[in-house]
């Protein structure tokens, strides 16, 4: 199904099942923990065997020697595969870096070996044994040094061109009576996502099944195809359950490679996570920025220009952190430029990492904005709504499909009690506390990807979806069922979901929060065609048969269900493409984010107080696993502000703190009560659904929200994140 025009009425708008705020329908499985998860698919491989992955010790370099034997004659080993052994591998489609390094050395904890043996123990203690002589190579490993050296990336579709002008902004910005120019800098970061890393992989007459962890299916298909040499027919990737992604299992990383290059070797099953302090430096990472913003407005708070460059750095053949994205949508302003500058660096590789691009965008412009508010004297949610645009100010002759803005900053400043806010930094306090409010803008684009899927009726009446659509947590499961179950009519214990399994027709997958409007597309355009057959079948006009309560009904005629497959199941099978209206309108989600904190005027400690988001995102599929999304994305995004950061050591080129004790994420503890509102909005031209997305959103302007709280409280500006005690401290205001 070709969605090319704006969405009519469709049987999605009785919003009898979608839109209802069900329980995810795989909470028991997890509650209970049995779910299976890709390592411990036990019933598929009961015979596996364990592989314990050995990372490089250098960052940049060559292995002069690699001596395996003493691994070998350990307890119960079963094979060494090194890149000497492995036989011919490519690099995969989405790989930047070899995942099974030698000899040379690309980043530290590159893969360098698998030790394969009867039991995790004797693996563990068998890698210990590998003996490795590297010769180390000088690398660049310090974005700062290295952003002299930055170049302009190539364009692509994801990101765009690398650099956009209009109008003169360098001539408007130095005419304006208003000006701010700043440089923000955020660091870099690990996904951590709970489960780790982890395969099994098993071989079976030349094909591979593979039970992985991992957000797209397909693209994991693809990448151990292309890197193993072999048919993509003959790989079979199955992920039912996954503890997580952000990004991190978008594509091929080293446990499923070799787990495959393990099995192959041993011909067993053989299971691999990454043990959790190789995740940081051998998997990929949201690359650190520079960021420098420059805002410059009239007396009254117009913005004239607006120029926003990025700096990050990754490894040769390698992309940006695409943190200019939001500015060039965000704001209305006649004269603009935005610049990527990507230098080459020798650290693991650089990926996306929850809304990769805006995340760390609006983490510089919407405390830019906090701060050229102040200095013109204005409410910073009034500054953003006179600039707000309903054009893409890049392009006016796009509008926005949607664009509530300046509806989701007002319901946010109301609910937030925001006119009680002092705009003099340090005035409230508490006991030793002093306590400040913080907001942001929150914005992220919508992304519509091709998403395919099979539609099953039984003479039962039950309704079967296949998709190799994945769930990571977000709620894939029962928002399918339910898209499932109101077109069909049914209930939605008459539905039964089969998600993360290659057979199955290819989806959206999970990134990027495009899974829930694509994947639940694509079940719309397979259930019209399984009730067009439905209809045809019974003899009915498929244009007026209304499907409800089980019941076919077309003019004064009505059938059961279940009657149209007496005489067989009947399966349809379509997937979503899109045409042009994301080119003739700008898709985006929208909304805002408030946030409370106090800072203890003594030791500085800040605890967030009250957090609030709103959000526009279309059409709300499901709003509790909704709001489960927007609340955890807070979370993260109080982790961005306080938290989260990955230590570079600038001599020997890795990520120091690469385990959950050292690189800290909020518990708890750090998060206070938080509220989520959804803006009741359809988006015609978004898809069928009328949805777009909000994983992504929850987390764009959050750490922005948070820094410029802090300044509230305070008057303490902090630039560079994440906002620890050793940033501030002695800037800290006495209180007496
Ligand atoms: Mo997302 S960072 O595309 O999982």
């Amino acid at each position: 199904m070709k969605f090319q025009t704006p969405a009519g009425h469709n049987p999605i708008d009785r919003m009898s099942v979608v839109g209802q705020p069900l329980d995810r329908i795989d909470g028991p499985l997890k509650t209970t923990g049995t779910a299976p998860y890709a390592y411990e698919q036990h019933d598929a491989a009961p015979d596996a065997a364990y592989g314990h992955v050995v990372g490089a010790g250098i960052a940049k370099g060559r292995i002069r020697r690699l001596d395996i034997k003493a691994a070998e004659r350990a307890p119960g080993v079963l094979a060494v595969i090194t890149a000497d052994t492995a036989g011919p591998l490519e690099v995969g489609p989405h790989n930047t870096v070899p995942l099974l390094g030698g000899p040379e050395i690309r980043h530290y904890h590159q893969a360098v070996a698998l030790v394969v043996a009867e039991s995790f123990e004797a693996a563990r203690a068998a890698a210990g044994r590998v003996r490795i002589e590297y010769e180390a190579h000088a690398g660049a490993y310090d974005l700062e040094a290295a952003r002299t050296t930055a170049t302009a990336p190539e364009a692509n579709a994801q990101m765009g061109e690398p650099d956009t002008q209009v109008g003169d902004f360098l001539g408007a910005f130095a005419d304006a009576p208003v000006r701010l120019d700043e440089t923000y800098t955020t660091p870099d970061q690990s996904h951590m996502m709970m489960e780790p890393h982890a395969s099994i992989a098993r071989w079976d007459d030349g094909t591979l099944t593979l039970w992985t962890s991992t957000q797209m299916v397909e693209w994991c298909a693809r990448g151990i195809a292309k890197t193993l040499r072999m048919d993509r027919s003959k790989v079979h990737v199955i992920s039912p359950y996954i503890g997580g992604g952000f990004g991190g299992k978008l594509f091929l990383r080293a446990d499923a490679l070799l787990a495959a290059l393990g099995a192959r070797a041993t011909g067993r099953p053989v299971k691999v996570a990454l043990h959790r302090p190789l995740i940081a430096n051998n998997s990929t990472h949201r690359p650190a920025t520079i960021q420098r913003v420059r805002l410059g407005a009239t007396r009254d708070g117009v913005i004239t220009a607006i120029g926003h460059e990025s700096w990050s750095g990754d490894q040769p053949g390698g992309g940006p952190e695409t943190a200019v994205s939001q500015t060039r949508l965000l704001y209305a302003g006649a004269n603009r430029l935005t610049a990527m500058r990507l230098a080459v660096l020798d650290l693991p590789e650089g990926n996306s990492m929850r809304a990769p691009g805006e995340a760390p965008g609006m983490m510089a412009l919407e405390i830019a904005m906090d701060e050229m508010a102040e200095k013109l004297r204005l409410d910073p949610v009034e500054f953003r709504i006179r600039n707000d645009t309903q054009v893409d100010p890049e392009n006016p002759e796009r509008p926005f499909s949607a664009r509530p803005l300046i509806t989701c900053l007002q319901t946010g400043a109301a609910q937030f009690g925001w006119q009680r806010r002092d705009a003099r930094p340090g005035r409230v306090k508490d006991g030793q506390w002093l306590v400040g409010l913080g907001m942001a803008a929150a914005f992220r684009n919508n992304l519509p990807m091709t998403s395919g899927a099979r539609v099953r009726l039984d003479g039962d009446g039950r309704i079967t979806v296949e998709t190799d659509m994945t769930d990571i947590g977000t709620g894939s499961y029962t928002i399918i069922a339910q898209t499932a179950a109101e077109m069909m009519g049914v209930r939605m214990d008459q539905v039964e979901v089969r998600l993360g399994d290659s057979t199955y027709p290819v989806s959206a997958g999970s990134g990027g929060q495009f899974g829930a409007n694509n994947a639940t597309s694509g079940v719309y355009a397979a259930c019209i065609g399984l009730r067009e057959e439905v209809a045809r079948r019974l003899g009915f006009n498929s244009q007026d048969a209304d499907f409800a309560d089980g019941q076919v009904r077309s003019g004064n005629r009505s059938a059961p269900l279940a009657s149209a497959a007496a005489r067989g199941e009947i399966v349809a099978e379509d997937r979503i493409e899109y045409g042009d209206l994301h080119k003739t309108h700008q898709q985006s989600t929208f909304g805002s984010h408030f946030v409370e904190v106090a800072v203890d005027g003594a030791t500085g400690e800040v605890r967030v107080r009250r957090m609030l988001a709103v959000c526009a995102a279309g059409r709300i599929l499901n709003p509790k696993s909704a709001r489960s999304q927007v609340i955890g994305a807070m979370t993260m995004g109080v982790g961005a502000a306080l938290m989260e950061h990955l230590k570079v050591d600038t001599r020997r080129g890795f990520f120091v703190n690469h385990d959950l004790a050292s690189y800290e994420v909020p518990v708890h503890a750090d998060i206070p009560h938080q509220e989520v509102i959804f803006l009741d909005e359809t988006d015609p031209m978004s898809s069928p659904m009328k949805a777009k997305g909000v994983g992504e959103l929850g987390i764009c302007g959050v750490a922005a929200a948070v820094a410029n709280a802090i300044y509230n409280a305070t008057g303490v500006r902090v630039r560079d994140y994440p906002i620890t005690l050793d940033t501030y401290l002695d800037r800290l205001p006495d209180v007496a």
